[in-house]
């Protein structure tokens, strides 16, 4: 039977992806990045872990009473399984339990899959940077 557990990512859970984070996760997300991320005070993240295998990760800042979504990320093979949803509903409880008002993110307007996800938990669309990432307009979201 599947154990899914979504808890707190520490630096013990990142060394143990280290070796696969480019190649299994995404090759946007880097170790020395997280690393610092995971030591920034006003950073939060949860992993979501499958039978103990860690399946994908994803994280806020909050400045006041905002938080700002910095990465959701789930491995290829794991992708499609409900985990990015898990990980986005604990990390919006985290954020209104700190008495944050505002939740927002940045997507890039081609990235399909991420734009279903936060439109199912009513994320909306306010804004939009032109050819942010190279050519492919950043959207921007909140909730
Ligand atoms: C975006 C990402 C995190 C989604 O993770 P996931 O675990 O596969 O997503 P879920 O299974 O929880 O699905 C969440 C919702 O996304 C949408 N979705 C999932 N797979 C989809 C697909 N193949 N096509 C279209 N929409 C899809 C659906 O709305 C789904 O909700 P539903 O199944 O209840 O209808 C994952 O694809 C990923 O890691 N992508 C690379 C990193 C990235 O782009 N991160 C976001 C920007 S920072």
């Amino acid at each position: 039977m599947e154990n899914v557990l979504i808890e707190k990512f520490t630096l013990s859970d990142l060394n143990l992806i280290k070796n696969t984070l480019e190649t299994d996760f995404d090759d946007f997300w880097n170790y020395n990045i997280l690393e610092k991320e995971l030591q920034n005070d006003s950073s939060i993240y949860l992993c979501c872990k499958v039978n103990s295998e860690i399946v994908g990760f994803a994280g806020i800042s909050i400045v006041l009473d905002t938080a700002e979504l910095n990465n959701i990320v789930i491995k290829k093979d794991k992708r499609g399984n409900g985990y990015s949803s898990f990980l986005l509903d604990g990390l919006i409880k985290i954020a209104e339990s700190r008495g944050c008002k505002n939740f927002n993110l940045e997507v890039a307007s081609n990235n399909i899959v991420a734009i279903n996800l936060y439109k199912k938990f009513g994320f909306k669309q306010v804004g939009m940077r032109p050819k942010y990432y190279n050519e492919v307009d950043a959207l921007l979201y909140t909730l």
